[in-house]
C-alpha cells in the first residue's frame, strides 16, 4: 500500500496495477455469438424507476494505460461503447477519475443522443494528480464541481447513479453524502449510490441518503466484501460487482482454492475463465450486477455471452 498523499488517501485498490496475462489459464473456446445479448442475464432495480439489465460495462479500461490518458485508439473503444449496447448494455459504469475524464468524454463521443433506457452511472470522490495516484477528496465542494463537471461531460441533465467513489478518511462521510443529497435535491442526480464501503459505512450511509446501490470489488475469487454483499441482500440494494473477473488472482501467486474449483468447471464447460467468473456472479446472489470491464471487442462479445449462464448447486458448491 502506498503512502498517504496530501491530506487523503492514496487509493491502491481503484488503480490499475499491471494485471498479468491469463491467456494461459483461458482454456477459451469462448461462447460468443453475434446474437448473445445481456438481457439474459434478467434485470435489476437500481432505485425506484429504473429497471436495468443485471449485467454491465465498466468503462474503465476504454482510457490509456494505468487509466491515464486517451487511449491509443479511440475510434476503437468507440467501437467497444456501441457493440456493448447492440448486445443489449443498458448500464455502463464510468467514473470522473477515469483518464482522469477521458471515459466520459468517450462515452458522450460514441453514444450520445442516448437511447430511451440507456443508464450511465458515474461517480465522484477521487482526484488523479498523476497516473499511479488515485486519491480520495469527497468534500462537499468538490463533489458539487465533480458532478457538475460529469453532466456537461456526458451532455445530460441528471444522471441517473452517482456514486461517492470512496469514503474519504478526512471528511465525514454524512457531510460528503449530504451534498449528494443537495444535488439529487436540485434534479442533477436521481439516485445515489456508494462505493468501497463496510457494512459500517453503508450503514451510516443509509441514515442520510436513499442508498441505490454499492459498487464493491467482488468476485468468486475475492470475497472481501461478502458481509456487505449479505447487507444489500438484507436491503435489497443493487450490489454492483467491480473488478468481476479477479484477473490478478489468477496469477500464480496469487491462485487459492475458489480459482482452481472455477478453472475446473470452466474447463469442463467449455467456457473461458472470464466466462465462468462471471456466471458464478450472476448464480451467487439475484441482488448482484457485475459489471466486467474491457477494450476488446472479442472480451466483450465473450463476457456478454456469459449473461446466459448459471452455475449448478454442486458447481457453486465446489467453489465454496
Ligand atoms: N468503484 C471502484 O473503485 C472501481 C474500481 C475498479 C473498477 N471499477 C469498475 O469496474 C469495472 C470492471 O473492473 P476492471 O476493469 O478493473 O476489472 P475486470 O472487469 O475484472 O477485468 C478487466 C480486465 O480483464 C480483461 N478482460 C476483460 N474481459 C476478458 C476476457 N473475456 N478474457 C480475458 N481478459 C478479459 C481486460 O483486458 P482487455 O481490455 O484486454 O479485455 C482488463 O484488463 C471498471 O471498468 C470500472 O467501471 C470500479
Amino acid at each position: 500500500m502506498q503512502t498517504t498523499i496530501d491530506r487523503r488517501r492514496f487509493l491502491r485498490a481503484c488503480g490499475g496495477a499491471t494485471l498479468l496475462a491469463m491467456s494461459a489459464l483461458t482454456r477459451a473456446s469462448p461462447k460468443s455469438t453475434a446474437t448473445s445479448s445481456v438481457a439474459a442475464a434478467g434485470t435489476i432495480a437500481i432505485g425506484p424507476g429504473l429497471q436495468v439489465n443485471r449485467f454491465g460495462f465498466g468503462a474503465m479500461r476504454i482510457t490509456g494505460p494505468q487509466e491515464w490518458g486517451p487511449p491509443a485508439d479511440a475510434a476503437a473503444m468507440k467501437a467497444v461503447l456501441r457493440r456493448a449496447l447492440d448486445l443489449g448494455t443498458n448500464f455502463i459504469d464510468t467514473a470522473d477519475a477515469y483518464g482522469p475524464k477521458v471515459s466520459e468524454e468517450l462515452i458522450a463521443a460514441a453514444l450520445h443522443p442516448y437511447p430511451a433506457g440507456l443508464v450511465i452511472a458515474t461517480k465522484g470522490g477521487i482526484v488523479r494528480p498523476s497516473a499511479p495516484e488515485w486519491v480520495a477528496d469527497c468534500r462537499p465542494a468538490h463533489l458539487r464541481a465533480a458532478c457538475e463537471g460529469s453532466l456537461k461531460r456526458l451532455r445530460l441533465e441528471r444522471i441517473g447513479l452517482y456514486y461517492l467513489h470512496t469514503v474519504d478518511p478526512e471528511v465525514p462521510l454524512v457531510d460528503s453524502l449530504g451534498e449528494l443529497v443537495r444535488l439529487q435535491a436540485e434534479g442533477k442526480i436521481q439516485h445515489i449510490g456508494v462505493s468501497n464501503v463496510t457494512v459500517a459505512e453503508l450503514r451510516q450511509a443509509r441514515a442520510v441518503a436513499t442508498i441505490a446501490s454499492v459498487q464493491n470489488s467482488y468476485s468468486a475469487a475475492n470475497r472481501r466484501s461478502e458481509d456487505v454483499l449479505i447487507a444489500c441482500e438484507q436491503a435489497g440494494i443493487a450490489f454492483v460487482a467491480h473488478t468481476p473477473l479477479a484477473r490478478r488472482a489468477l496469477t500464480p501467486e496469487r491462485r487459492n482454492a475458489q480459482v482452481d474449483a472455477l478453472e475446473r468447471i470452466a474447463g469442463a464447460r467449455g467456457v473461458s475463465m472470464a466466462q465462468a467468473a462471471l456466471a458464478w456472479l450472476l448464480t451467487r446472489s439475484p441482488v448482484v450486477l457485475p459489471i466486467p470491464g474491457t477494450s476488446s471487442l472479442r472480451h466483450l462479445e465473450e463476457n456478454a455471452s456469459s449473461a446466459a449462464l448459471r452455475l449448478s448447486a454442486d458447481e457453486m458448491k465446489q467453489v465454496g
